[in-house]
This record gives C-alpha cells, structure tokens and sequence, in this order.
C-alpha cells in the first residue's frame, strides 16, 4: 500500500495537536488520530475551564519519574517563554494567578482553537473518531495501523493518548498496551495529583469539617524521600483534597502516611502553655485567633478536647498532645478517590526505553510516545501541561 502520510499521531490531546504542528510545519504529512468526537477534552476541563497551560518556574524538579533527569533536554529546549510567544502570535489574554501558574483569561477553548490552527496551517490531516484496531511494524521499516476509517501506512508513529485519569471523557491504556506489544517496560500506572480517603470510621468525626479549607503544611515519605508542600488543604466527606493533598498524594506511598501541620506559622503547644498565665479563655476561644470557630470545634472534639475547659486549669502534658494533634496530625489514607478524579496518572512508558531528545523508543526506530504516557509526571500548577508541549515538540522537531 502507497504512503499518504509520513507520521500518524495517535491522540489529538495537548502533546498530540503539539507534536503535529510542528511536525507538520517541518513539511511532514501527518495524519492526527483521535477515537474522541470531541477535541481536547482536558484541556477543555482544565484549570476550571481557564487552564492552567504552564508554569513560569517550570524545571526537572516540578516532576516524579523513576529517571529524573530524562525530562531536563525537553523542557529546557521547549520552554513556558515558548508557549507564551505562541500564544501572543494568537493574541491570547493571560494571567499568572499563583506561584507562577498561567491561565486563560478568558477560556481553555483559546488553547485548543490555537493548537488547531496551528495543525491546520501545517496541513494536518484529522482522523476523528477514528479507533486504532492495530498496528503492525513493517518489515524493513514503518508502520501499517488498522483503523475503524481504514488502513493507514506511515514511516513514524507517535503515540500520544495520555494517561488513564477521567476515564468517562475517553482515557485508556492505548499507550501501555502498544508499550506491551513492543516489548517497551511500563512503570506501574497510579492516579496522582488525587483527593486522599480515610476509612469511613476514623473518618467520622472529621466529617463536620468538609467545606473547610485552609492553608497547611503538608509532607509524607522519611529522610531523602521526604516532599513537603505548603499549600490549601480541603476537607471531604470521604477525606481531604485541595491542592496541597493533591500534590502530596503523588508522592504518597500506599500505607504509608501523610502528616499535616494545620498551623505552620504557630507552635501551639508553646504557644497554649505560655497563655496559661496570661488568659481567662477556655479552649475553644483561644484556640478561634488563629484557626476558623467551626474548624476549631470540630478538631477539638475529634481530637477528644473539651473546648471549654480553661486552658489554666489543662496540664501542660494535655496542651503539648493538641500542639502535636495541630502541627504534626499524622493519619494513613486507606487510598484515593482513583481515575475517576485524579488529575493525572503517575508511571507510564519507562523513560529508560526512549531518546531524551526524540522521545523516540531506540530499540524501534520510528515509534515515539509522548506526554503523559510516558514516566514523567507534573505537580499541580500548569507543569503537565508544559510536559505536553515541551515532550510533543521535541518528537515534532526529531520526526
Ligand atoms: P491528553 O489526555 O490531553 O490527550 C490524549 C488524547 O488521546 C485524548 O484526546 C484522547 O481522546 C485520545 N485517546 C486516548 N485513548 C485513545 C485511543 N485508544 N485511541 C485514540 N485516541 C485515544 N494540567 C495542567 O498542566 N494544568 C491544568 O490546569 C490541568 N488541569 C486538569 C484538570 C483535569 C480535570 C484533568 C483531568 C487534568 C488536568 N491537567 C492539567 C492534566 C493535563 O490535562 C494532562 O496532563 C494533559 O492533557 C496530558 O496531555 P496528553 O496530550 O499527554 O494527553
């Protein structure tokens, strides 16, 4: 079968429609495949429909991955500067709203109307819905891909379906099974960037407190694993969420625990044994100057304090037991609320197996896998997105 294109791009998401344009403005004929109706639904969804399309402090130490190192030549050749001149070369409005995270000011719609023109101006051609059924390496070169519109024959395939998060808006495991077929390793897959649960019964009395969100430190792992962020923590019927927890839970270990510090600015234990001489206040008044009333209630029951006790009459044995309650609350999740929330999925394609500079696997010329399939994996705060761009022009620049 005769060649119409050069490259397929199997995924029309952030990395893919990146990939492709670039590609395509190098003078190759891509074909874009995606099994989705709908364009770029992440990006669509994400950052509250504004998305948060990079981060200005993007570098190698904003991402996990077994190989730390093989995000360094990607995203220092394609950086958020980058993404910046494309966006005003579209005369997209933008904002930097917190620590360095940018977003639309208007809407994610802006990104997906901008990488589409991108791809249209580079003459892409779209292949939606489109399913793969298979793909077969050719002898002496390239690639025959079976697909629900046909049969399609190409020197290079990228793959760029994403990682397993949201199912219910079209992730699958495409990524991991053509890994499989290859003979590529695959880093066990797990949701990150994920709401954390509690076992319903040692859940219970923090319940009371879901809606309430305040700023903490929060850390887990021991010694040289140890990650902590200060950020907002949000508190859930099922457990905790908000972005502090979301960081955290990508370096959290199943059975492991996580320790919280509600109140990094005060050493309460100090603090409450030091107002002992000086006030008349019961507990639960003291303690409402630095944390919110309903927040201070309910932790002082959960915890088994009696907020009107006055804090004179409460050994200093009592007062140093609620500071470590406050500044150091150990508890052990029992897991995450999984795909079906997390924002993305930690692990994926083993980086071991692909060219740091083309993404390219070197043991089959012509297959790359890009974006969020692969072993690299952001915090929260526009660094997935800018691994996207960054992973997807490099293989554009390298096809
Ligand atoms: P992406 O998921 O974008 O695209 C994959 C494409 O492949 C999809 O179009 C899908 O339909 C297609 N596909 C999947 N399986 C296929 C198959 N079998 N056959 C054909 N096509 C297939 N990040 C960030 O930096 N800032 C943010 O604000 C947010 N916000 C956010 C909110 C929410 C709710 C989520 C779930 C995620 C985010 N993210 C984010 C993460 C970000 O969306 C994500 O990391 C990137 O979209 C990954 O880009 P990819 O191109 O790798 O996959």
């Amino acid at each position: 079968m005769s060649k119409q294109f050069d490259v397929a791009v199997i995924g029309a998401g952030a990395a893919g429609m990146m990939c492709a344009a670039v590609a395509g403005q190098r003078g190759k004929r891509v074909v874009l495949i995606d099994h989705a109706s709908r364009l770029a639904e992440k990006i669509r969804i994400s950052g509250g429909g504004r998305c948060n399309f990079t981060n200005l402090h993007a570098g190698p130490a904003n991402f996990l991955s077994e190989n730390p190192h093989f995000c360094k030549s990607a995203l220092s050749r394609y950086t958020p500067q980058d993404f910046l001149s494309l966006m005003k070369r579209h005369g997209i409005a933008w904002h930097e709203k917190h620590k360095g995270q940018l977003f639309c000011d208007d809407s994610a719609e802006d990104i997906i109307r901008m990488l589409k023109a991108e791809c249209d101006a580079a003459k892409v051609q779209w292949r939606m819905p489109c399913s793969i059924n298979e793909i077969t390496a050719i002898e002496g070169g390239g690639f025959s891909l079976a697909t629900s519109t046909g049969d399609i024959v190409v020197d290079s395939v990228v793959v760029a379906t994403g990682g397993l998060s949201i199912p219910k808006i079209g992730a699958t495991d495409f990524a991991h099974k053509i890994a499989r077929q290859f003979g590529i390793k695959v880093i066990e897959p797990r949701p990150a960037l994920v709401p954390l649960t509690f076992d319903a019964a040692s859940w219970e009395p923090f319940v009371p407190l879901s809606g309430i969100s305040l700023e903490v430190d929060i850390e887990t792992g021991d010694k040289k694993s140890r990650m902590t962020f200060r950020e907002d923590l949000l508190f859930t019927h099922k457990g905790l969420s908000g972005p502090g927890v979301l960081q955290i839970s990508s370096y959290w270990q199943p059975g492991t625990a996580i320790r919280i510090n509600l109140l990094p600015e005060v050493d309460v234990a100090a603090a409450l044994i030091e107002a002992k001489t000086s006030t008349k206040k019961n507990l639960a008044n003291h303690m409402a100057q630095y944390l919110p009333a309903r927040l201070v209630d309910g932790l002082l029951l959960a915890h088994g304090f009696d907020g009107d006790q006055k804090i004179a009459d409460m050994p200093d044995k009592r007062l140093r037991l609620l500071g470590e309650k406050l500044n150091r609350w150990e508890l052990v999740p029992n897991g995450s609320e999984g795909y079906r929330k997390a924002e993305v999925t930690r692990g994926g394609i083993d980086t071991r197996a692909l060219s740091q500079q083309s993404m390219m696997v070197t043991k089959v010329p012509g297959l790359y896998f890009i974006g969020e399939s692969v072993d690299v994996t952001g915090w929260l705060g526009g660094f997935n997105f800018q691994w996207a761009w960054a992973s997807g022009t490099a293989a554009g620049l390298a096809l």
